[in-house]
């Protein structure tokens, strides 16, 4: 449903992204996922035709977005980083301004409008003047005008940011009952969004595509070694020497607890009951001991630490 070839676009000297390819099918639901700079809006705005390429192609249910930029277009519902809404006008007002400008017909327009207000909770909200609404409310009058034209495909550019931890989980939901029936890319440097949310992740970073898996496998990908979190009641500077001289510990990390440390052993090795053995012959007073996953906010710091240092000494 979108597919991006070789996406390359420079801003002067800056290339802003560099050879992003990837697609996502009909129905999917994808993050796409990298700190800020990373390239995320660029290439929404190049996918939506409000910029071109400098090279690569695209394309959105299977329209060229350079070449048959207008077909693409109606496919294509499109929430932008920053949302331009008119504060003085009513939500409905608005809606029918917005549908108008996108050339809609008034009966399919007023329709669409009724629609829409259900779909995005705003039936109560749709004589409030926008400028009197809730962040939280405002936004979804933006993702109201996004679905608007019924497009197959939304692209939304960091859909949640600025709003509370109630308003993002409203939003989210929204989201998620729109996929299934749309193709939805969004964008995020949230990592729990992306989990949450998405069922796959695209990871950008430097303007380049450095990872794409569905959350589980990215966080089985990048676990090179186990990670095993202990505590003990008497802690000294000889706890973390003599845990290190361990055969198949690779580290000893001090935890944020006084005498918690965290062991990375390599992978495949389950050393718990070496670990715990250890600490008790030694007398060190074993007070916890368990594994530690590795979340996905950890694969993307190893992942996006990994790109830095190539990418700083060019
Ligand atoms: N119009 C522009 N002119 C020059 N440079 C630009 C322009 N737009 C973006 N850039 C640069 O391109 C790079 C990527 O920017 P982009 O906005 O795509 O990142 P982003 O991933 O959306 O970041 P954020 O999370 O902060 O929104 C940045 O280094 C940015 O400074
Ligand atoms: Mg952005």
């Amino acid at each position: 449903m979108i597919r991006a070839e070789g996406l390359t676009k420079y801003y002067g000297p800056h290339a802003a992204i560099i050879d992003v390819s990837f697609e996502v099918a009909e129905g999917e639901i994808v993050a796409f996922l990298g700190p800020n700079a990373a390239g995320k809006t660029t290439t929404m705005r190049i996918l939506t035709g409000y910029i071109p390429p400098t090279f690569g192609r695209a394309s959105v249910a299977g329209f060229d977005v350079v070449e048959d930029s207008l077909e693409a277009r109606r496919h294509i519902g499109y929430m932008p980083e920053v949302a331009a809404l008119y504060p003085d006008m009513r939500v409905r007002q608005y809606l029918r301004y917005a549908g108008r400008l996108q050339g809609m017909g008034r009966d399919e327009l007023n329709d669409r409008i009724e629609y829409v207000l259900d779909r995005c909770g705003l039936d109560e909200r749709a004589s409030s003047i926008i400028g009197t609404l809730s962040l939280g409310f405002r936004q979804r009058v933006t993702v109201a005008q996004t679905l608007l034209h019924d497009p197959p495909v939304l692209i939304l550019d960091e859909p949640t940011a600025g709003l509370d931890p109630n308003q993002i989980a409203e939003v989210r939901q929204l989201i998620k009952s729109l996929a299934g029936s749309h193709t939805v890319m969004l964008s995020t440097h949230i990592l729990p969004e992306a989990q949450m949310t998405c069922e796959r992740v695209m990871i950008i970073n430097h303007g380049q595509i450095i990872a794409v898996d569905t959350p589980d496998n990215l966080t089985a990908q990048i676990r090179e070694v186990q990670t095993v979190l202990v505590r003990v009641r008497d802690d000294s500077e000889a706890v973390p020497r003599l845990l290190r001289d361990m055969s198949g510990v690779v580290a000893v990390r001090r935890a944020d607890e006084p005498g918690a440390y965290h062991i990375d052993t390599t992978v495949g090795s389950d050393l718990r009951a070496e670990v715990a053995e250890f600490i008790v012959n030694k007398g060190w007073g074993l007070l916890e001991l368990q594994p530690v996953a590795m979340s996905l906010e950890d694969v993307f710091h190893e992942l996006t630490m990994v790109e830095e240092v190539p990418a700083k000494s060019a």
